[in-house]
């Protein structure tokens, strides 16, 4: 028996973690956040002051992480390690968005973190949120998601998020930030974000969570 996997792309801020979550829960599969995984290649290249354009030296850098997740009691999110150490807050700050997105541009890191994903896709099921789920990693997936919203509204869901978690942000700054940030990864030559062509579009601007997560159970129920 094979694992099916539910592939959730789409730009940040569309709801893909959340959704994701719920569903894997609902569904009882396993969860990848693929975005956790480049936000980890930033941070740890950040730290080792690796040049954040030598797609080499991240790739070889990347191959030396020993990277978990953990779910911890009480906490809403899963709790990322890196070589033992929780980086979850250091990561899914602003600043851990900005160098995710700068060292996911390079071939040799995107190769390096290619089989790592793979290994995630066990039975019963895997439900994987990212950029290229659907395009590149799981193109098998018998159902492809890609969730999108205005970049107003992701901006304005991001800094809810950040203001509760005490981070003080321009919501005109992270307009700006967010923008950067699609176009980045909209543009760059290796694995641009867009929709697989069969996938299901859900445009999550007037949606709440609830009704994604319906939606997309309803198309899981038919595969
Ligand atoms: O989903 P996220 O915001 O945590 O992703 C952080 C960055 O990583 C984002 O700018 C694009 C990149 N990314 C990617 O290139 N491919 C993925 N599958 C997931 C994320």
């Amino acid at each position: 028996m094979s694992a099916v996997v539910i592939a959730i792309d789409g730009p940040s801020g569309a709801g893909k973690g959340t959704v994701a979550r719920l569903v894997a829960e609902q569904l009882n599969y396993h969860l990848l956040d693929s975005g956790a995984l480049y936000r980890i290649v930033g941070h740890a290249a950040f730290l080792a002051r690796v040049d954040m354009d030598d797609g080499a030296a991240l790739a070889a850098l990347a191959n030396t992480l020993k990277i978990e997740f953990a779910i911890i009691e009480g906490e809403e999110n899963v709790a990322v390690l890196l070589n033992g150490e929780d980086v979850s807050r250091a990561i899914r700050s602003q600043q851990g968005a900005t160098h995710a997105s700068k060292v996911a541009v390079h071939e040799e890191v995107r190769a390096a973190l290619f089989g790592l994903q793979r290994s995630f896709a066990k039975v019963p099921g895997l439900v994987a949120d990212g950029r290229d789920m659907g395009t590149e990693v799981f193109t098998d997936a018998p159902l492809k998601v890609f969730l999108t919203a205005t970049a107003e509204e992701r901006a304005q869901r991001r800094y809810k998020q950040l203001r509760q978690k005490g981070e003080a942000v321009s919501i005109a700054r992270l307009l700006e930030e967010i923008k950067e940030r699609d176009y980045r990864d909209e543009n760059r030559a290796v694995a641009p974000l867009r929709a697989a062509e069969d996938s299901v579009l859900i445009d999550s601007t007037n949606l709440s969570i609830n009704e994604v997560v319906r939606q997309i159970l309803q198309h899981a129920a038919l595969i």
